[in-house]
């Protein structure tokens, strides 16, 4: 019998495909507190994982561990070294999670592009005409405007399609693809960021956390760009240097910026982006639809039963 830990919350259309195998239990771990962590997860051989961070102290007490299932396709919650070192591997379900985050990227493009809440609102208060008074400066056409999407990988693919389905000119910025598969998919390759900052009208971050990454957009960056532009981070806290952010648009150097993840989750109270009036926000949801739910939890749980079953495809394990 495999013992597997559900840590935090699952759909459950995956946990009914533990149902239907007798040689797999599960128990769901919904207080993530690193004291209740170290306390539970040792009896697990293998652990599904959405939100919680396993550190080396925590892993360390799992000793039977085998696997680690992420709910999701970022993994910098896990100590990687340590799992390298045990020799305990790390799937991830990357069939599922890209087409979500692609769309709310492009939701949060439009809801800045057209004006945020400022037409619902007018409605409902009764001011039907207002509209038409007001010098309109801040809402756009998506038409030619210029994308920079930097990241080439699931979502950023999705999101190259997403952007020319608006007739939009899409850069990309990925050293580790090259530029045949970027002209194939209707894209621009971008050699040198600095050159595509100070060009784009709107830049999208489909990069994972890493430490070639972290605060890869900073005030010297944001600097770069347009009056105009938008910055839309919806890959990972820490990619975008939020202080930097704060300030240059509070200095006006960009315009508007829509912010999906944080360096800290939940931000804390006093974090100036949640005062910013420039900043569409949303509570890391960019896969919280009911398909993309409903595919991830399936994925997870299945990726962890092929891995016992010996039957999991290498593509889904993180070369670590
Ligand atoms: N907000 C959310 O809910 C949510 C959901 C899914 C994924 N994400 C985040 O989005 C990230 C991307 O997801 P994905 O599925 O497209 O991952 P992916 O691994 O398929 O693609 C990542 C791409 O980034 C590129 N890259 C790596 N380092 C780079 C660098 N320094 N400069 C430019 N490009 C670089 C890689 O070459 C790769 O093509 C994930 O790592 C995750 O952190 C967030």
């Amino acid at each position: 019998m495999y013992k597997i830990g559900i840590i935090d919350t699952m759909n459950e259309k995956g946990l009914k495909l533990f149902d239907q195998k007798k040689n797999f239990s599960y128990e769901i771990i919904n207080d993530l507190s690193r004291e209740n962590l170290k306390k539970e997860l040792p009896k697990f051989d293998g652990v599904t994982l959405r939100r919680g961070k396993l550190d080396a102290e925590i892993l360390s007490k799992c000793k039977n561990l085998k696997v680690i299932s992420r709910h999701g396709v970022g993994y910098d919650n896990v100590d990687v070294k340590f799992l390298k070192e045990n020799n305990i591997s790390l799937l991830v379900t990357h069939n599922s999670t890209s087409t979500s985050p692609a769309e709310h990227i492009m939701f949060m493009i439009l809801n800045i592009y057209k004006g945020r809440a400022m037409f619902d609102t007018m409605v409902r208060e009764g001011n039907f005409y207002k509209a038409i008074h007001l010098n309109i400066n801040d809402n756009f056409e998506l038409f030619s405007k210029k994308i920079l999407i930097v990241g080439c990988g699931r979502i950023g693919k999705k999101l190259i399609k997403k952007c020319l389905g608006f007739e939009m000119k899409v850069l990309v910025y990925d050293p580790y693809v090259d530029e045949k598969t970027i002209s194939d998919l209707g894209g621009e390759k971008i050699s040198n960021l600095s050159e595509g900052l100070k060009i784009l009208d709107i830049i999208s971050l489909c990069v994972p956390l890493n430490k070639d990454t972290k605060n890869m957009i900073s005030f010297e960056e944001l600097s770069l760009m347009k009056k105009s532009a938008i910055l839309i981070n919806a890959a990972r806290g820490g990619v975008v240097n939020e202080n930097d952010l704060n300030k240059a648009l509070n200095e006006k150097l960009i315009s508007f910026a829509g912010i999906d993840v944080f360096e800290k989750e939940p931000p804390d109270k006093d974090n100036p982006l949640l005062k910013n009036k420039r900043v569409v926000l949303s509570p890391h949801a960019a896969t919280f639809t009911k398909e993309c739910l409903e595919k991830m939890s399936e994925e997870t749980v299945q990726n962890i039963i092929d891995f016992f079953e010996k039957k999991i495809a290498s593509t889904k394990i993180v070369k670590l």
